[in-house]
């Protein structure tokens, strides 16, 4: 077992700048239905919007962000901004929020747009198993994943389960060490075959550990589905050794916890950090909300 590690840091936005944020926002825009739509808006209309609430905040919600991000650098490598207002206001705040902290990351579907919602009941599953619910890496699927990703809760979970979980990539390392050796380490710091929509080949190759650039890149099923897709043929060694990784992550409860509430923004490094959401036993019916964007 590894040590659990810190907190995640939490940027607290004062009342008084919340709620100029969100009348600025509401004044702008015609309120969105929150949690039921997701309305994407247009570049232009972001940084306009952007430009309206720095200006409105005298500039103090830019320097929060700002704050945000000088924190971000430090493990475990995310933050939850908290404070904000975003009843009938979530996807233009979330947009507005992500705005300064980078440019928005090209979905493989444009219908996608710059703003998803995640509902429990419309996770991801493989072999009946929720691929939210285990420790991975944003876009492994792209050849180049995203800078950050930034979740904001709309509606949490009443049951209060979907706790999020992040864990820093020194973490990580530690647990591969423990699980896998040194030599294990180098491995993931070999090429591995990940299954890529956006690559010619249908597989982009890149290291879990990019140990040069102290970068991570992690879910297992990116791996398995270039296999599973007759792309690349994986060693039983290999096969093995990314299981028993995974295993150790899971069992390793080296990870921070946070139960995001309304209004809460959690900004993770993509390349810095692992995350994932504690299970939720009634998905179907579990009203939990969040909207997501990324960015390079
Ligand atoms: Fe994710």
């Amino acid at each position: 077992m590894v040590a659990k590690t810190e907190p995640i840091p939490v940027v607290l936005l004062d009342s008084g700048t919340a709620a100029v944020v969100a009348s600025t926002i509401r004044s702008a825009i015609p309120p969105a239905l929150d949690g039921s739509e997701c309305v994407n808006r247009s570049q232009e209309e972001v940084q306009v919007l952007s430009r309206a609430v720095a200006s409105a905040t005298s500039g103090r919600f830019p320097e929060a962000l700002d704050r945000l991000a000088l924190t971000l650098i430090g493990s475990p490598h995310s933050v939850v901004l908290r404070g904000l207002d975003v009843s009938g206001c979530g996807p233009a705040t979330l947009a507005v929020t992500a705005a300064r902290l980078g440019a928005p990351f090209v979905e493989p579907d444009p219908a996608h747009g710059a703003i998803s919602l995640l509902r429990p009941r419309t996770d991801r599953s493989m072999a009946g198993q929720v691929l939210n619910e285990l420790l991975h890496t944003d876009s492994t699927d792209r050849v180049v994943p995203n800078r950050l990703s930034c979740l904001l809760c709309v509606v949490p979970d009443v049951g209060g389960q979907g706790v999020s979980r992040v864990m820093s990539i020194t973490a990580a390392r530690a647990v591969a060490l423990g699980s896998l050796g040194v030599s294990g380490v180098e491995r993931l710091g070999r090429p591995h075959p990940w299954r890529s929509g956006s690559s010619p080949t249908g597989v982009t190759w890149a290291p879990v550990f990019n140990h040069r650039r102290g970068s991570i890149r992690w879910m297992r099923n990116t791996i398995v589905q270039a296999s599973d897709d007759r792309l690349v043929k994986l060693s039983a060694g290999l096969e093995h050794e990314l299981k028993v990784f995974e295993r150790a992550l899971e069992a390793s409860g080296a990870w921070s916890e946070v139960l995001l509430g309304p209004g809460d923004v959690l900004v993770l490094d993509n390349r810095r950090c692992l995350h994932s959401r504690s299970p939720i036993s009634r998905a179907v019916s579990s009203d939990r909300v969040l909207l997501r964007t990324k960015r390079r």
